[in-house]
């Protein structure tokens, strides 16, 4: 009796710390094997009730587990305090003991463990108290990769956003703020470089050739930002005087066989942390920064406090294995990362529904800086190509949600182009109404208010309105409500008054969990051009605020041609019919970069999708083979492939045609044969008709011979619009064109050039794809230059082929291949998943039943990038009713098998209901 009310009381208790102090979950919903899965809601937030002062970490690395010592100095409550909620992952984490001020706690007695997760702390002394804990995991066994993992030998960290727990039982929560110091003791032979966080303050050796180093982090973080690696890695250093004379060591690690590819990220962290004084005087805070590079991670990279660890692919760079995209990868995602030193690090997220407060921003301040660094114009486009290849289609579908959601189940989930690209669109519509000035007084403000806080986007929202004197209340909808919204324009002129008349009008259609959605506050940027081009009237931002408003000008002396949402001054979709002739006068004309090849993808866009209709109505494939692309439409791309003059990556851009992501979503129901097919055939029409031009251009951009490389927007440039002419040409597949091919790959000083030698031989098998690929790979495998085999791998997964399946299961047996390394799932499985919508959405089936398969294969190990490839099904409703069946059962058959994640579960249940 005595026994069996205890633990119903300390049952009782643990249930009300769990309703209390932790403090989301509140809703639950059932997995097939009958295990509840807590819903995460944003409403339910409630601050902790406990707060961790200091830290104070040990961790004994040995090679058969990780014993980790914490010693928390927790503050509470002055009178009755309620139970202490640690989290934590049970199935990871065997705990060796639990102490409060010194004193031993009794399982059962004093404390209590979930059955999966979590340890309460029964009764808490008040006020403050030390807290320690030990326990020991298994980083070899960490198939994650999220917590403490081991890879090829390396000890390395992710805890971004719930992998602390994994490592230890803890307060995970980015509202909860400390001090760390830390210890970490390992064999000096097998891991010789020992890092964490922040200053290095002692280092010593220990018997058994044991040696072991301590840190100290200055700030205080939540643990979330916390880093440990242990490996045997190789460096390069520099320093970086900031602009107050303080100097800065920098340290860039990766394994022995890549120290010669990391001259590059140096450069660019360099350049960002000079970019990031200039443009928002901020200055880096420790003595010393680092970056490790591991070849087994997640995701692209992690701002962990003075010590970013990075995913090989986006740190390591140069000419023969690096493309021109590649380099700019990098120096994008180094900048993103030290950017969150201000903006997630100083000033972090109050929750993780906050996440957009530091993505959403810190992607906006690196595009600045690549814009900055590059071409804005390109950057721009680049950009916009993200969001309405990827953005405007997750946010039709089942899985659509705010940039700052209101419910999860993992958090893992929610790292979308939503939250990070759009976040970023929305952290541009404050700097395009407020102006340049006006952004940067907001900023200063946000961090003069909140530096050292976790907050909110509210917070960051009130410091825009506040520094300017503005009232954003209605601009909060940006966070509220999902979808793309559609603005409509009609534009009225007349002509005795002379006056113009613009009516503006929104709309945006349901999302799942909302019907209804109200108007948003969004920038429209104009201005308005004569039939020649001219200015009529100068550039200004409009306030579209209601769901439809006039704006009216007056002086305008003749019928005017609109510019409009230039720059994409907003995210959102533009419903204004325009005559053919006047898309050609803004192609031409428009003096807004990003207007003028907007204005050219239309005119493309039409071409391809009424070419589509035809070839729906085409009796057989002959009459699909007779089909003929307009002749404007080849003479107006004959125009600007011979322009002289252009910015040469801005002619690229203009001369490559919407891919089939963009033109998809303006079909109902997607048709994937089709789009394919008019694509090929609109791409070797062009080649065809225009195989001179092309061959001249290709032929008068030949680097010249000697050329040191550089990645100077200019010759970045050349190389992108020689290799769209390439691509043209081999798609007509004639011997000449292989020849072409094969002598670009011989004649190749650069991986953006070898690679597009072997995108160009790929679908025509023969003695050139045979030299071409297998040099590739050989080459790639002799330099043991893992991307670059990644890269091979994705040109086959990708490329049309009428085997692509049967290509990528045979590949998945080559000796390459390693199911347990994301990059390469990534550059075969979701390569095909992702980029071959003829393989994926092939009508028998195989793709989907091959794709589904790999998501619970996959998920056995890593469910994180299980996830990810999971979501390739949500599209499903936009299908016909054949392939609408086909995608729903592997949905159904991922949702209802018995021990899926739930991450996978998540996407799989949302997809399927939304
Ligand atoms: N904060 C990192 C970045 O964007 C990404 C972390 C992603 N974590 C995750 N579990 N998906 O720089
Ligand atoms: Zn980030």
């Amino acid at each position: 009796m005595q026994e069996k009310s205890k633990i119903v009381v300390a049952a009782a208790a643990a249930a009300a710390a769990a309703a209390a102090a932790y403090y989301f979950y509140r809703r639950y919903r059932s997995k097939p094997e009958g295990k509840q899965v807590k819903k995460v809601l944003r409403s339910a937030y409630q601050p902790s009730p406990y707060q961790i002062e200091t830290v104070s970490l040990n961790f004994i690395l040995t090679e058969e587990e990780a014993v980790v010592t914490s010693e928390l100095k927790m503050t509470g409550p002055k009178t009755s305090p309620p139970p202490l909620y640690l989290d934590g992952e049970r199935s990871q984490l065997t705990l060796r003991s639990i102490t409060i001020n010194g004193k031993k706690l009794v399982e059962g007695q004093d404390y209590v463990l979930g059955a999966e997760e979590g340890l309460t702390v029964l009764a808490p002394p008040t006020t403050s108290f030390d807290l320690s804990i030990v326990v020991a995991t298994k980083p070899q066994d960490n198939t994650q990769l999220s917590g403490l993992y081991k890879t090829s030998g390396n000890y390395c960290t992710q805890c971004e956003a719930v992998g602390f727990r994994r490592i230890t039982y803890f307060l995970d929560r980015p509202d909860v703020m400390s001090k760390y110091t830390v210890r970490v003791e390992a064999d000096k032979e097998l891991h010789p470089v020992l890092l964490s966080n922040g200053n290095e303050t002692a280092r010593g050796e220990l018997a058994g050739g044991r040696h072991w180093a301590t840190f100290e982090d200055p700030f205080k973080k939540p643990c979330y930002l916390f880093a440990l690696v242990a490996a045997k890695l190789q460096k390069i250093e520099s320093t970086f005087t900031t602009c107050s004379g303080r100097k800065v060591d920098i340290k860039i690690w990766s394994e022995p066989e890549n120290v010669d590819q990391l001259d590059w990220a140096m450069t660019s962290l360099k350049d960002a942390m000079r970019w990031d004084e200039r443009v928002y005087g901020r200055e880096y805070d420790l003595d010393v920064f680092h970056i490790v590079a591991v070849n087994d991670f997640n995701m692209g990279a992690m701002e962990n406090k003075g010590l970013n660890v990075f995913n090989t692919s986006c740190v390591l760079a140069k000419p023969s294995a690096a493309t021109d995209a590649d380099f700019e990868r990098v120096q994008g995602v180094v900048g993103h990362e030290y950017f969150h030193n201000w903006t997630g690090n100083r000033v972090t997220c109050r929750d993780w529904f906050q996440l957009t407060l530091k993505e959403g921003l810190t992607v906006f301040r690196d595009s600045g800086f690549s814009a900055d660094m590059t071409s804005a114009a390109v950057k721009r486009i680049e950009d916009v190509r993200v969001m309405r290849a990827h953005q405007f289609v997750e946010d039709a579908g089942p899985m659509a949600h705010p940039i700052r959601p209101e419910s999860y189940l993992a958090i893992d989930n929610f790292y979308t182009v939503t939250v990070y690209e759009k976040g970023s669109e929305v952290i541009r519509m404050y700097h395009t109404l407020l102006g340049a000035a006006g952004f940067r007084k907001g900023m200063d403000l946000y961090f003069e208010r909140h530096d050292g806080q976790a907050v909110t986007c509210d917070d960051f929202r009130a410091a825009m309105a506040d520094a300017n004197g503005r009232d954003l209340t209605q601009f909060e909808r940006w966070y509220q409500q999902a979808g793309t919204p559609t603005v409509k324009a009609v534009g009225v002129y007349d002509a005795p008054k002379k006056s113009y008349s613009l009516t503006l009008s929104q709309s945006t259609p349901a999302t799942p969990g909302q019907p209804t959605k109200l108007p948003f506050h969004i920038p429209v940027k104009i201005k308005l051009l004569d039939e020649q081009g001219k200015c009529l009237l100068d550039e200004r931002v409009l306030e579209l605020t209601e769901a439809s408003q006039t704006f009216t000008f007056d002086a305008i002396p003749s019928a005017p041609v609109l510019s409009l949402l230039r720059g994409f001054s907003a995210p959102v979709k533009v419903d204004m019919p325009l005559s053919d002739a006047t898309l050609e006068l803004l192609a031409a004309h428009d003096d807004d970069a990003f207007n003028r090849w907007d204005a050219s993808q239309q005119l493309a866009s039409r071409v391809i999708l009424s070419l589509i209709t035809q070839w729906q109505k085409a009796p057989d494939s002959a009459a699909r083979d007779a089909l003929k692309v307009p002749e404007p439409f080849i003479k107006a791309f004959r125009a600007t492939l011979v322009a002289n003059g252009l910015e040469p990556s801005l002619q690229a851009y203009a001369l490559t045609l919407p891919d089939y992501s963009v033109l998809a979503q303006e079909m109902a129901p997607i048709d994937p044969d089709a789009l394919v097919g008019v694509l090929r055939l609109v791409r070797r029409s062009l080649a065809i008709q225009l195989r001179t031009e092309f061959s001249a251009a290709y032929t008068a951009l030949a680097p010249p011979k000697g050329e040191k490389f550089t990645v100077a927007a200019e010759a970045v440039g050349r190389r992108r619009l020689r290799n769209v002419c390439l691509e043209y040409l081999a798609m007509i597949g004639d011997e000449k064109s292989i020849a072409l091919s094969l002598a670009h790959y011989k004649d190749a000083t650069t991986m953006t050039d070898y690679l597009a030698a072997l995108k160009a031989v790929d679908p025509y098998p023969g003695a050139a794809r045979d030299e071409v690929s297998s040099t590739f790979y050989a080459r790639a495998k002799d330099n043991k230059e893992a991307l670059v085999i990644n890269k091979w791998f994705a040109v086959q997964a990708s490329t049309f082929a009428p085997d692509a399946l049967q290509r990528v299961k045979a590949l998945m047996m080559h000796e390459a291949y390693d199911s347990t390394n994301p990059n390469r799932v990534r550059s075969l499985v979701s390569m095909f998943a992702n980029a071959n919508p003829a393989g994926f959405h092939s009508l028998d089936g195989s793709g989907y039943e091959f794709i589904g398969s790999q998501v619970l294969e996959i998920g056995q190990r890593n469910s994180q990038v299980a996830a990810r490839l999971c979501s390739v099904f949500s599209a499903w409703k936009k299908y016909d009713a054949v392939r609408q069946g086909l995608m729903k059962a592997q949905l159904v058959r991922i949702r209802d098998t018995p021990g899926v994640s739930k991450d996978v579960f998540e996407i799989a249940s949302r997809s399927i209901e939304g």
